[in-house]
């Protein structure tokens, strides 16, 4: 991979020329360089097997890369991603320092603003210009990385795309750096120190919530599930506000932050743990976001919460048959303890509502194991009753490829989650429709009137093998979802 990607100039890129499907012969926007090139598109067009299907490549000479476009009338705003992905590993594997692109003949009314097209070849290219090699060590295989990767911008809007793209791509790849940080180094209190580090490096504001506080306030669901670890939970604080978005609309971004799921005393058996450091996906995105929504400095205040715990067995655990009482003052049986997210995430609810005085929350979180049987890992589920809010993330998910399916939140789901003992339980007596109950179940830590948005992500924030745009790993999922869905209040 490449140590980074800017955009500037440079004396010879490589030239990536775009050619669709079944093209017989190079276009002719691209025919003089062709002829500069003493025929190498031509040649490269007419090697056996290209077909100019969607990101296939074909060096042409160390110059020159041809790139297919697919067929013209399946080519749209995304197809440009996967053309960044495909294009970054072809340079890659070329050792490449500089490239420029040759698309523009492609680009029509149809397929939408040259911006955004750049923008989405930028994201591919970043996004897949990831691995994770933190932790190589003293035998690695791996070959080290390569110099910086130069862009040549044609035009003015294509420079700008392009630079949102990469900003965008190096804001999820943050929020994957971290996602990937295994649980015996990223605990509750390194997302506390990495949160406060960034916010300064951004211009966000950071504050934390430690244990003792939290323990005062009584966020009896932040601190009963985190009590069990040796490194204690605690809620972080970091705040985004423009002084021309001041009287404006706040919004609320939550994400579950557990940086270890072992189930506690309700303990995930089978092998079930493993993986389960991306039990902080949510939080993740929430902090990948901030990160972008800092880096544009978009006009919108914004508030992210990252409740962060480690769900783990001591003689100070939590254990089913618990009765807790949380931050809003509501009880809660504990019937089981591995439904730890939504303990959390209610005082993070609860705090948003209380002391942040959202106007709208979105939460996401790696919930529940049924939003995977459910809806694969195609897209995530999202809970939300608000049209208009429901409408932004749609929307949103449209333009950022990070689908979303809604999921049904009734009276009856809610009149469920009500406990014998205490006012609700955690987690039901049968398993019926668990995405619908943990989000029914958050639902009792937001005010009934204000427009709320759950997101479970537990599908989608990881991959477990490499795709066009993901390597096997977290996906980063949601920081550019909830990027885009701030600005649309800007
Ligand atoms: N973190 C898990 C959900 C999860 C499972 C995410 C698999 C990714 C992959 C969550 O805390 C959990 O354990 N959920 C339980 C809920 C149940 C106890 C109601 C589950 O999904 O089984
Ligand atoms: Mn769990
Ligand atoms: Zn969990």
């Amino acid at each position: 991979v490449f140590k980074s990607i800017r955009l500037g100039p440079s004396r010879s890129p490589v030239r990536v020329c775009g050619v669709f499907a079944e093209a017989a012969r190079v276009p002719g926007a691209l025919s003089d360089i062709d002829r500069a090139a003493g025929g190498a598109l031509a040649r490269a067009l007419k090697t056996p097997g290209f077909k100019g299907d969607l990101g296939e490549v074909r060096t042409a000479d160390d110059r020159h890369l041809l790139v297919g476009l697919g067929r013209e009338a399946d080519f749209k705003a995304a197809s440009l991603r996967t053309i960044g992905a495909r294009v970054v590993r072809a340079l890659d594997r070329m050792k490449a320092s500089a490239a420029s692109f040759h698309i523009d003949h492609a680009l029509s009314k149809k397929t939408g603003p040259t911006d955004r097209l750049f923008q989405n070849l930028a994201e591919g290219m970043a996004l897949a210009n990831f691995r994770v090699d933190s932790f190589d060590g003293s035998v690695t295989k791996r070959e080290p990385s390569l110099g910086a990767l130069t862009i040549v911008a044609a035009r003015a809007t294509q420079r700008d795309g392009l630079a949102r793209g990469l900003a965008l791509g190096e804001s999820t790849n943050y929020a994957r750096r971290i996602a990937a940080t295994p649980p015996n180094i990223c605990t509750p209190a390194f997302i506390a120190q990495e949160a406060r580090r960034m916010a300064r490096s951004t211009g966000l504001s950071c504050k934390v919530i430690d244990y003792r506080e939290a323990v005062k306030r009584g966020m009896g669901g932040l601190v009963n599930v985190g009590r069990g670890s040796d490194v204690k939970p605690c809620l972080v604080v970091l705040e985004h506000s423009p002084p021309r978005a001041r009287r404006a609309k706040t919004i609320a971004l939550v994400g579950k932050t557990i940086t270890y799921d072992t189930g506690g005393y309700s303990l995930k058996v089978n092998n079930g743990m493993k993986g389960m450091k991306y039990d902080k996906c949510g939080g993740m995105a929430v902090l990948g976001a901030m990160h972008a929504i800092a880096t544009l400095d978009l006009p919108v205040r914004v508030v992210a919460l990252l409740p962060a715990a480690e769900n783990m067995v001591n003689g100070e655990s939590y254990r089913p048959d618990d009765i807790i009482t949380m931050y809003n003052g509501a009880t809660v049986e504990v019937t089981n303890t591995d439904a730890e997210g939504r303990l959390v995430l209610a005082d993070a609810l609860t705090y948003a509502c209380r002391d942040v005085e959202a106007d709208v929350i979105v939460d996401l979180a790696t919930l529940t194991g049924g939003v995977v049987v459910a809806l694969g890992s195609w897209c995530a589920g999202v809970f939300c009753d608000d049209d208009d809010v429901r409408r932004r993330i749609d929307a949103a998910a449209e333009t950022t490829g990070e689908r979303v399916w809604r999921l049904p939140l009734w009276p009856d789901h809610r009149e469920f989650m009500r406990a014998k003992h205490a006012d609700l339980w955690n987690s039901g007596p049968k398993r019926d429709g668990h995405p619908i109950q943990g989000a029914a179940f958050l639902s009792f830590f937001v005010d009934e009137k204000l427009p709320w948005a759950h997101i479970d992500i537990a599908g989608v924030s990881n991959v477990e093998a490499d795709t066009d745009l993901f390597c096997l790993g977290p996906t980063g999922y949601g920081v550019r979802l909830m990027t885009e869905f701030v600005e649309s209040y800007g």
